[in-house]
C-alpha cells in the first residue's frame, strides 16, 4: 500500500491515477483544505485498474492523525505532496508555511520511522535553487531560495538527508519546474482557488465572465521581453514518480533529480498557443514587472532520464489541450 499525502490536490491526484495504472493499491491522505472531495470520489471510481484507493481525511499538523494512518494500513512507501505552495502567500505568512510544510512533514517522517517505513517520495521544487546563476539549471546548481516557499522545500531536503544518516530514511527528491495540464480523459485536473499559474488562468480568460488576462513585464532579457519557464506535462510528471518508486523499490539510496523538459517557453509563447488551442482571441493587458520572478527557469533533465529512465513526452500543446478540455468541464461544473 502507498501513502500519498495531498492526493486530493492537482499533481496528487494524477499521481493516484498513475499509480494504480502501475499496479499500486494507494491511501490518500489530505486535509481537503486545499484539495476536493469530488476529486477523491472520482479516482475511488476508476474501476478498470481493479486496485484500490482509500481515503483518510487528516492533517499533517496532527502528528495524531497522521501515525493512525500508518497503525491502520502497512504502509510500504510514501509519496508526499502535501504542502502549501503559494510563493507570494509564503512571503507574506511565514509562519503558515513553515508550520504546515516544515512541521508538517516532520510529523510525517517521525511517523513513518516510528513504524519503519523507510521509502519517500518528495515533491520538491525549482524554487529552491533561487535566482539561477545558469540556465539551464541542474542538479549541482546551487540551492539559494529566494522566498519562504523555496526554503521550507530544501529545509525539508536538508532533513531527509539528516533522517537518511540517522535512521536510513530513503529519500528521493523530485524538483519540479512549472506543471501543466491535465489527465487526458478530463477526469482530474488543476483545480485551485484562487488559480495562481500561468496556463489555467490564461484559459480562464476565455470564458464569459473570466477576467482579462494580466502579463507581468515584457522588459526582461529573453527571447521576446517575457518571462521563459519550463512546463512539465502533469502526467509526464506523475511516470517520474512512478519510477521513483520503483527506484528505492530496487534499493536505491537517497537521490535527488530535476523533472523538466529542457524547452523553455515564454509567457507570450505560451499565451499564443492558448489562443491556437482554444481558437479564440484572448484578452491580455500587460503590467509592470513582479518582485522576484527569475527571468529563465529552464530544467536539465539528462539526470533523470539517465537515473530513472523517464522520458516526458507531452508538448506544451498537449498540456494546454488537455488543461483546456479540464477547465471547460469545471467552467460548465460537470466536475
Ligand atoms: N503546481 C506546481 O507547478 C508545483 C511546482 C513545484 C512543486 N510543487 C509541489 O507539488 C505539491 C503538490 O502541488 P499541487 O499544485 O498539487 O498543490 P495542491 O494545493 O493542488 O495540492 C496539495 C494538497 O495537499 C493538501 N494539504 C496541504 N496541507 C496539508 C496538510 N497539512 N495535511 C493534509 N493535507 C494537506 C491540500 O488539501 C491539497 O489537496 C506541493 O508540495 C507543491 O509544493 C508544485
Amino acid at each position: 500500500m502507498i501513502l500519498v499525502t495531498g492526493g486530493a490536490g492537482y499533481i496528487g491526484s494524477h499521481n493516484v491515477i498513475a499509480l494504480i495504472e502501475a499496479g499500486y493499491d494507494v491511501v490518500i491522505f489530505d486535509s481537503l483544505e486545499l484539495g476536493h472531495m469530488q476529486t477523491v470520489e472520482t479516482l475511488q471510481n476508476i474501476k478498470a485498474t481493479g486496485r484500490v484507493v482509500d481515503f483518510i481525511k487528516g492533517d499533517l499538523k496532527n502528528p495524531n492523525d497522521i501515525k493512525s494512518v500508518f497503525e491502520k494500513y502497512k504502509i510500504d512507501a510514501v509519496i508526499h505532496f502535501a504542502a502549501y505552495s503559494q510563493v507570494a502567500e509564503s512571503v507574506k505568512n511565514p509562519r503558515k508555511y513553515y508550520i504546515n510544510n516544515v512541521y508538517g512533514t516532520l510529523n510525517l517522517l517521525n511517523a513513518m520511522i516510528d513504524y519503519d517505513v523507510k521509502k519517500i517520495v518528495f515533491s520538491s521544487t525549482a524554487a529552491t535553487y533561487g535566482e539561477p546563476s545558469y540556465v539551464p539549471i541542474d542538479e549541482e546548481h546551487p540551492q539559494i531560495p529566494i522566498n519562504t516557499y523555496g526554503k521550507t522545500k530544501l529545509m525539508i531536503e536538508n532533513i531527509m538527508d539528516d533522517y537518511d544518516l540517522a535512521y536510513g530514511l530513503k529519500s528521493i527528491r523530485l524538483r519540479y519546474f512549472n506543471v501543466a495540464g491535465a489527465d487526458k480523459l478530463s477526469r482530474v485536473g488543476e483545480w485551485h482557488e484562487p488559480e495562481t499559474h500561468l496556463i489555467p488562468n490564461i484559459l480562464k480568460s476565455t470564458f464569459s465572465g473570466g477576467k482579462t488576462f494580466e502579463m507581468y513585464g515584457e522588459d526582461y532579457d529573453t527571447k521576446d521581453g517575457t518571462c521563459v519557464r519550463d512546463y512539465i506535462n502533469v502526467e509526464d510528471l506523475a511516470c517520474a514518480h512512478v519510477l521513483a518508486l520503483k527506484y528505492l523499490e530496487n534499493g536505491g539510496k537517497t537521490n535527488y533529480f530535476n523533472l523538466g523538459t529542457t524547452e523553455g517557453n515564454s509567457v507570450k509563447e505560451v499565451f499564443r498557443s492558448c489562443e491556437e488551442v482554444t481558437g479564440k482571441q484572448i484578452p491580455v493587458v500587460v503590467k509592470s514587472r513582479r518582485d522576484g520572478d527569475p527571468a529563465k527557469l529552464i530544467a536539465d533533465n539528462k539526470k533523470a532520464k539517465k537515473e530513472l529512465g523517464w522520458n516526458p513526452e507531452k508538448s506544451l500543446a498537449d498540456s494546454i489541450t488537455s488543461a483546456y478540455n479540464w477547465e471547460k468541464k469545471l467552467t460548465e461544473k460537470l466536475v
